[in-house]
């Protein structure tokens, strides 16, 4: 960023928040403008809308040094929700440390699906037993939490890490009493009995081999959260038979799939004898959520 002279007038906001634009631009990252953007609030105190407020307005001392540093680590890789220490998943902000995945917004396609098919076997005011493999900062679990208001919520990881983030996030939301975070491998360390109306789940689905060559802000998730294993479908061939062995009848599984996964993962859960499986394709089209309704099923289907 451009250094004023003793007697230049301080720079502008938007002086400041193009010079990291192009920064961004030439480090390829993706969403340059934005990103900076969303540093800018954080340094103002405010939100986008609040930066365009303030465009004409210099920047004191500080806030160049702070917007600065964030450029900086920005421009190193490191992901602007990691810089922010939140990030906003189904219109609400969500904790996010670097122990969890950064929630993406195609995941709220999980949360479509899974409260389509509440509503169409018999409506959110139902006292429903769901639960989220793979919990992460829990934005699914806590989502679901908030919008089945009698729900009780079961989140499960293999990280413990993770499942304080979700626990924070819980708690933050105002649906600790009724999101109980356990850590398990999958369904492992569930009670036999346990059954479930609701199972949804966005579990690690990158191909081992094509880690390496993630953009390096995604490298820098937990690898435990991206690491699919050969194919890319090794928890789904566990998570199929798993979640199809803890459904209660008529209950639904709802899961992410990463895209060109979608007719495997429905082979899987077809073979895991879950019925009326479909496939939903995101707003670019990509087939990204893989839904299969248990035996005994009712209305449970999400039908788009
Ligand atoms: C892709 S992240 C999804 C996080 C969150 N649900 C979301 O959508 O933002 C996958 C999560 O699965 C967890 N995980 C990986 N292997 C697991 C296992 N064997 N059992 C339980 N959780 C596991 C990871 O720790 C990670 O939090």
């Amino acid at each position: 960023m451009a250094a004023a002279g003793r007697q230049a007038a301080p720079e502008t906001a938007l002086a400041y928040l193009e010079l990291a634009a192009k920064f961004f631009a030439g480090r390829g990252v993706a969403s340059a403008r934005l990103d900076a953007e969303l540093l800018l609030a954080e340094v103002l105190g405010t939100d986008r809308v609040g930066v365009y407020l303030r465009f004409d307005r210099p920047l004191g001392r500080s806030e160049v040094d702070a917007y600065r540093a964030l450029v900086k680590r920005r421009g190193e890789g490191e992901p602007v929700a990691h810089l922010l220490g939140r990030r906003e998943f189904w219109s609400r902000s969500f904790v996010v440390t670097p122990d969890v995945l950064v929630p993406r917004p195609e995941t709220e396609l999980v949360v479509e699906r899974a409260l389509a098919a509440v509503d169409a076997a018999g409506g959110r005011a139902r006292r429903l037993r769901v639960l989220d493999l793979g919990t992460g900062s829990g934005a699914l679990a806590v989502t679901l939490a908030v919008e089945l208001p009698s729900a009780v919520v079961t989140a499960v990881d293999v990280s413990p890490a993770a499942l304080a983030v979700a626990g924070r996030n819980a708690a933050a939301l105002g649906v600790a009493a009724r999101v109980r975070v356990v850590a398990s491998d999958w369904t492992a360390a569930l009670a036999a009995a346990a059954r479930f109306d609701l199972v949804v789940g966005n579990p690690p689905y990158v191909p081992s081999p094509d880690l390496p060559h993630l953009p390096a802000e995604v490298r820098r998730e937990p690898a435990l959260a991206l690491d699919g294993g050969a194919d890319g479908l090794a928890a789904y061939r566990r998570i199929a038979v798993e979640a199809a062995r803890v459904l209660a009848p008529g209950g639904t599984l709802v899961c992410e799939v990463g895209a060109g996964q979608a007719a495997a993962v429905a082979a899987l859960f077809a073979a895991a004898g879950l019925g009326a499986v479909g496939r939903f394709t995101d707003l670019a089209g990509i087939e990204r959520v893989v839904v299969g309704a248990a035996a005994g099923a009712t209305a449970a289907r999400a039908a788009s």
